[in-house]
């Protein structure tokens, strides 16, 4: 895995949609999949800025969430239909037909799982999946012991998730328990992954997905199989890892290398 550390949020934000604008440079309609909650937040500020200025275009884009809570309706303020809206999507030019988001409100989760996995591989697989990581070291909401070969699927969600995701609630009640996720096998078919991490809140978790054993109690530990994962880390999110020294080496040598040649 690639580990680029740099000094703050917005720094981690600019540095992802520097990536995004490149990738977008060479394949316009590009498959992204995207993630919600507060890390990509500044990402999006950031491709809605490049595309005011006419820098990026979505027009034939399609783009693919992680996740939806099971229950809550599009326009309810927490779902991720919602966040994904106010975001990203309404600022930019993308067609609405080509942005999925997983239904929360289905009545046959089975089914729609399968025709959202059969949908992300008609369009020929995710050519570039954004993911943040949870405390528990979920990627998605595959919590701690899903199988690292799982499809999309329904998944209950952890104590601590819930915990965590309740800041965003008015009543801790309010969250729900269960939700819609793309697999872990479903994100390592990607062909490029971005993680994305800040604040020393993820730390501790940001080094045992990086530097810790492949295992399905941290399902984020399995990029480290991907062979074109990119983790981008504040100063912060990165002090927990023991090689942090070489990866900040190993950064400064790509950018001689590319200044020289
Ligand atoms: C959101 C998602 C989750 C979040 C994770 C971190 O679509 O899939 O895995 O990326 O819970 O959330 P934040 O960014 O709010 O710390």
């Amino acid at each position: 895995m690639r580990v680029i550390i740099v000094k703050n949020y917005d720094e981690m934000s600019k540095k992802a949609a520097g990536i995004i604008k490149n990738r977008l440079e060479q394949k316009p309609d590009l498959v992204l999949g995207l993630a919600t909650g507060s890390t990509p937040m500044g990402l999006y500020k950031e491709l809605i800025r490049l595309h005011k200025e006419k820098s990026v275009s979505f027009a034939k884009v399609r783009t693919f969430n992680l996740d939806e809570y099971l229950g809550l309706k599009p326009d309810n303020d927490q779902s991720y239909h919602y966040f994904m809206f106010e975001n990203l999507f309404k600022h930019i030019d993308i067609p609405r037909e080509n942005i999925y988001i997983p239904d929360g409100l289905t009545n046959d989760p089975g089914k729609f799982c399968q025709w959202y996995e059969e949908e992300i591989e008609k369009v020929g697989g995710l050519d570039l999946q954004v993911i943040g990581i949870g405390r528990d070291g979920h990627i998605g909401f595959n919590e701690p012991g899903s199988s690292l070969a799982s499809l999309t699927r329904v998944k209950t969600l952890d104590e601590q998730t819930i915990k965590d995701n309740s800041r965003f609630f008015e009543k801790p009640e309010d969250v729900p328990h269960f939700a819609i996720t793309m697999g872990v096998g479903t994100i390592l078919e990607a062909k490029e992954i971005l993680f994305l991490a800040n604040g020393a809140s993820k730390s501790e978790i940001v080094a045992r997905a990086i530097e810790g054993p492949v295992t399905s109690q941290v399902t984020a530990s399995i990029l480290q199989i991907h062979p074109k994962a990119i983790a981008i880390l504040d100063e912060e999110a990165a002090t927990s890892l023991q090689r942090k020294d070489y990866y900040k080496y190993a950064e400064e040598q790509v950018r001689q290398f590319e200044k020289n040649s």
